[in-house]
């Protein structure tokens, strides 16, 4: 089902009651002292200490408000710096990256039928073998207990990791629109990470109820690399977590590198954060 986002009108609050009673002040209330009572009253040799403790005041005041400002804002919508770059072989159309530990991550690709699953060195980019028993599947990351799975719907599966069984179902919403073509997945800090397929968008979701809960941009990265003449390469598609060292990989489909970043607020998004325009899909449309 392709997902809108209308821009809903903000409800005017009906204020007309809320008017009448500023409207006419209390009798009783007292008038207000003029201004030069109290400069006579302070006196004029402790006006200017005064004037700078208030000033002080005003500062501290600032300050908490200003404290109290950045901790309250959690902002939706992250872009990146580089930390790192790795080589990537150029050939790999990722499908899924994972952090294995020891400087080794484990990459799955594909491309008409010839799908592997290797050992990738991150530092050297070189290919080892691994045997795994995995089929082919859009998305899957776990946290320990449980296996997130996707299958490239608007659906984050929880399953059993012994049966493989169905647990619990979500679907992944941003502002109460359905988000379609949820694809490679990881688990990072409690979230489910999960990048929007062909677009160079990561929607981290909540594992509770599948809202998602900010979005990470990462269109400079690609364009970046066309911008170097790397022009055959496809669609971002791999995130790892290194959850001992905190580093976050990303790469993608036929990419010549892989990048370690780190993310960084952005609190004026591109398109005012116009989620249809800033990761356009045809399920948008
Ligand atoms: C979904 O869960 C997150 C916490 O993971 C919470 O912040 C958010 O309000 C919840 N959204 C809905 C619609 O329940």
């Amino acid at each position: 089902m392709p997902a809108r986002f209308e821009r809903k009108e903000k409800l005017k609050q009906p204020s007309s009651r809320l008017n009448s009673t500023m409207a006419s002040p209390s009798p009783t209330r007292p008038k207000p002292l003029p201004f030069s009572l109290h400069r006579g009253y302070i006196g004029r040799r402790t006006s200017i200490p005064c004037a700078l403790v208030a000033l002080g005041l005003v500062f501290v005041i600032f300050l908490t408000w200003k404290h109290a400002d950045s901790q309250e804002t959690n902002p939706s919508f992250y872009s990146f710096d580089i930390v790192n770059e790795f080589p990537h072989d150029p050939q790999a159309f990722t499908q899924g990256l994972l952090y294995q530990g020891n400087g080794a991550l484990l990459e799955s690709t594909g491309l008409y039928g010839r799908s592997t699953v290797r050992k990738v060195d991150l530092r050297s980019g070189k290919i080892g073998r691994f045997d795994h028993p995995m089929k082919d599947g859009w998305g899957l990351a776990t946290d320990g207990k449980i296996i997130f799975g996707s299958d490239g719907s608007s659906t984050l599966y929880q399953l059993d990791p012994g049966s493989w069984e169905v647990i619990k179902k979500a679907t992944v919403k941003y502002n109460n629109h359905e988000i379609p073509l949820i694809n490679e997945l990881e688990y990072v800090n409690g979230e489910v990470w999960a990048n929007v397929w062909q677009t160079d968008c990561i929607a981290r979701i909540s594992q509770d109820n599948g809202s998602v809960l900010s979005w990470i941009l990462l269109h400079e990265l690609r364009q970046n690399l066309l911008r170097s003449g790397h022009t055959g390469i496809d669609v971002l598609n791999g995130i790892a977590w290194d959850e001992d060292n905190k580093r976050l990989f990303v790469t993608g489909k036929l990419w010549p590198k892989l990048y370690e970043i780190k993310l960084r607020p952005l609190t004026t998004p591109p398109f005012d954060g116009k989620i249809e325009k800033l990761c356009p899909t045809r399920g948008f449309r």
